[in-house]
């Protein structure tokens, strides 16, 4: 199959990620059928579709008339096989269950056309794993989109151990057909690119609130003044520490004991102070803005710390053969996370006995060897491994 072979997709489920996903297809010109177990589910993502449209008309972003063509090219149903059966591509993105995405593979790879490409958008799970259902499973790859699918850039395009080059090659130009940039990730790996670089960060956060020498509000207020739009435990209370503490529990299962989340985060989960969504959670949350007192700042703990952790994760991830390239690895964490610049680039101007102590002294003193340097930080061959 190739790029002009695909006109109809069928995006499974109309949440949070389907509705966006199934936005960004029909505004490139695809046909898509949209599935969920709800008609008042269904009735919501296109509410939400039509929605977002409106507003890109209104800011004058779109034309009236492509926002109409775009709503025609929009249709519903409750019924797995009516919307896959004459699919070129399914894209599933059901709650991160993965039996419940097993379940769907299999009746999808039974009642889709036979050389039909099969995606899944998961974030965390093994793409090999769900695609083990599907009989061909070198056409099933993962889809990675990021939230909210009609702003961010980045898409992941995951191979699973069978998925065929032609399957990520078409997929990459499929992404970029609905304006997004693509980044492979060549192996099935926890976190895979982006989520993978942020990990050892996101245990750090949890390490330094069980310390309580630095007041989260002094580290988000000097990440605020580098020009952070959302600073890091202002972003945890966004996503919910719940959340955050599954995905620490996931990555202390699959990468390392160490990321079990620690005491603070995990005492605030049991008194549901979750963050955002529950009012309360590092902060206290008022008409959908943390209260952060920014008067002072981290001297103790600085961005340089979390940078530093973050170039060490991104040299890992590259010593894995996670990516093509180390441009690709900086490509998802600028358009992944909404960043200024990647890891790689961003490390260009960085001294590697900065680097070094900074990595030292934070495993040293959060007992964590996650964060040690890694020789290329060390010996400074940061600079030039991948090119
Ligand atoms: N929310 C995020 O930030 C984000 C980012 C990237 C990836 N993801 C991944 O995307 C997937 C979906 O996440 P979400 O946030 O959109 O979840 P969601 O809960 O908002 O939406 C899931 C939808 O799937 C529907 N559904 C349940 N069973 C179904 C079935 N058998 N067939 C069709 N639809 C079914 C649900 O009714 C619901 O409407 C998950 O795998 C998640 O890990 C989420």
């Amino acid at each position: 199959m190739n790029i002009n072979d695909v006109k109809k997709i069928a995006v499974l489920g109309s949440g949070a990620m389907g509705h966006g996903i199934a936005q960004v297809c029909i505004q490139a010109g695809y046909s898509v059928i949209m599935r969920d177990i709800k008609q008042e589910f269904l009735d919501n993502g296109v509410a939400k579709i039509k929605e977002s449209l409106e507003f890109l008309v209104g800011k004058g972003k779109l034309a009236a008339d492509a926002k109409d063509k775009a709503l025609s090219l929009l249709s519903t149903t409750l019924d797995t096989k009516e919307a896959v059966k004459d699919a070129q591509l399914v894209v599933e993105a059901v709650p991160e269950i993965m039996d419940l995405k097993k379940s769907v593979f299999k009746e999808v790879s039974d009642a889709c056309p036979a050389d039909s490409i099969l995606a899944t958008n998961t974030s965390t799970m093994s793409i090999s794993e769900i695609g083990s259902v599907v009989k061909n499973p070198e056409r099933f790859v993962g889809l990675h989109f990021f939230n909210p699918v009609n702003r961010m850039k980045l898409v992941e395009v995951i191979y699973g151990d069978k998925t065929s080059d032609a399957t990520a090659d078409l997929m990459s130009e499929i992404s970029k057909k609905i304006e997004k940039i693509p980044v492979k990730v060549l192996k099935d790996r926890p976190g895979f690119i982006v989520n993978r670089i942020s990990a050892p960060n996101q245990a750090l956060l949890s390490a330094i609130l069980d310390e309580g020498k630095v007041p989260p509000q002094e580290l988000d207020a000097m990440m605020k003044k580098m020009g952070a739009k959302m600073a890091p435990f202002e972003t945890a209370d966004f996503v919910g520490l719940d959340v955050f503490c599954h995905t620490l529990d996931y990555y202390a299962k699959t990468l390392s004991p160490q990321y079990k989340p620690g005491k603070y985060l995990s005492d605030k989960v049991a008194k549901k102070e979750l963050g955002m969504k529950s009012g309360k959670g590092i902060y206290e949350w008022k008409d959908g803005k943390a209260v952060i007192d920014t008067s002072k700042t981290s001297e103790d703990l600085t961005p340089i710390h979390l940078l530093a952790v973050q170039i060490n994760e991104a040299v890992k991830v590259w010593k894995e053969g996670l990516a093509n390239s180390i441009q690709d690895i900086d490509d998802g964490v600028k358009y992944g996370m909404n960043a200024f610049a990647g890891p790689f680039a961003l490390a260009a101007g960085m001294q590697p006995q900065q680097l070094a102590d900074a990595l030292n002294m934070l495993a040293s003193r959060f007992k964590l060897d996650i964060l040690k340097p890694e020789p290329e930080i060390i010996d400074g061959s940061f600079k030039t491994i991948g090119r």
